[in-house]
């Protein structure tokens, strides 16, 4: 209390200076009595904080490094630093609330939820206060907000950070509009993914992505992106695009779910032997190898990542038959690139299978 009195004392002999002087004949001036530098340094409201993040977006794949720039700095700059807190919280992509991601004052820092032990901040005196997340997961996709406190003024920019990755339909062996959004979300975890944000399936759709089922979206609603009008998939009358069914009934209405995964960190390869595998057989074949059946997703990243090309079916882990093709040729399939699928084949049939290897 001592120092603040005297604080006060201070401010009233300098507001009583000012005004004699009248050279700030506008000035009403404020001393940050908490959190100031100590030093009696007095502000006037002409100070300014400012924060910037520049570049506005970022890309990068699963499991690499990646920095969100943000600095903030003071105009007319600052004498002696003041105290600030820190603030970066995630918007993620499929909610509408903010969860922190990490809050500095001073040297003290806390991450919180799945960025514990994940994020650092960089803290410099030019005001540096980039964040550095480490193992990039399909979840940290979002828009992200630096926020500076301090104690008087509260000032942020926001950061995108998307990931790079590939976008594939999905339908679960039992068929056509099985997934409550729930199943959806745990069907897409199953193969190594996460349900893909609108931005996402339109990233997709751009690059080609044209597909006549409907898919849950990270959002809740449905929708489906088509490049070629056709009778079958909404008629020759509406353009192009994605279309949507609005938000659907996330516990009563059934659909299809566009998945979203990024880079494999390891190895997806075909295996097969001269008498070929069952369904059991071939999951215990990659198990032989030193690896793991591979799972939609897995197959998905390769393809689009690794530009693997095998024209021959192979098992996955969810029962499915399926191919990646990067070099379209007469004897496989369309003549676009892609990852063809034949359904779900009944158990004893006899294939390859596609391993998955981690390093
Ligand atoms: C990411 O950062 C961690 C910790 O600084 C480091 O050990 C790791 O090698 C980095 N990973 C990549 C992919 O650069
Ligand atoms: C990176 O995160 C994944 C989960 O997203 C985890 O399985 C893996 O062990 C992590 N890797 C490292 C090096 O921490
Ligand atoms: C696959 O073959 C093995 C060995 O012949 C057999 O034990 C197993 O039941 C078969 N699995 C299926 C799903 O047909």
């Amino acid at each position: 209390m001592g120092k603040v009195h005297t604080l006060l004392v201070f401010m009233l002999q300098v507001m009583y200076t000012v005004h004699a002087a009248s050279t700030f004949s506008n000035g009403f001036f404020y001393q940050d009595i908490l959190n100031g530098n100590g030093n009696g340094e007095i502000h006037f409201n002409g100070i300014k904080l400012r924060v910037e993040a520049q570049p506005h977006s970022v890309f990068a794949v699963r499991g690499s490094n990646v920095t969100l720039p943000c600095r903030f700095w003071y105009e007319p700059p600052l004498i002696s630093p003041r105290r600030v807190r820190v603030k970066w919280s995630l918007l993620p992509l499929s909610r509408d609330h903010e969860s922190d991601v990490l809050v500095s004052i001073g040297h003290r820092q806390r991450s919180f939820g799945a960025f514990e032990n994940r994020v650092h901040l960089h803290k410099d005196v030019h005001g540096d206060i980039s964040l550095t997340i480490t193992n990039l997961s399909l979840e940290d996709s979002g828009q992200y907000r630096c926020e500076v406190i301090d104690g008087l003024e509260d000032e942020s920019a926001t950061v995108d950070l998307g990931l790079r990755g590939v976008v594939f339909p999905y339908q679960p062996h039992h068929g056509r509009y099985h997934l409550t959004f729930k199943e959806a979300q745990k069907a897409c975890n199953e193969q190594d993914a996460t349900v893909a944000s609108f931005a996402q399936l339109f990233a997709a759709w751009q690059e080609g992505l044209d597909w006549c089922n409907a898919g849950w979206l990270s959002d809740g609603t449905v929708q489906y992106p088509i490049v070629q009008p056709r009778q079958p998939c909404g008629g020759l009358d509406l353009a192009p695009g994605v279309r949507s069914y609005g938000a659907r009934h996330k516990h009563r209405n059934r659909y299809d779910v566009f998945c979203f995964t990024s880079t494999v960190t390891g190895q997806v390869y075909f295996l097969q032997r001269p008498q070929k595998f069952n369904y059991t057989m071939a999951a215990q074949a990659c198990i032989d190898d030193g690896a793991q059946i591979a799972k939609v997703g897995q197959l998905f990243a390769a393809w689009k990542f690794l530009k693997l090309d095998q024209c021959d079916a192979g098992w996955l882990a969810d029962g499915s038959l399926r191919y990646p093709i990067s070099n379209p040729r007469p004897s496989c399939g369309p003549q676009n690139s892609g990852v063809r699928s034949f359904g779900f084949p009944l158990p004893y049939n006899k294939h390859g299978v596609y391993c998955y290897r981690s390093r």
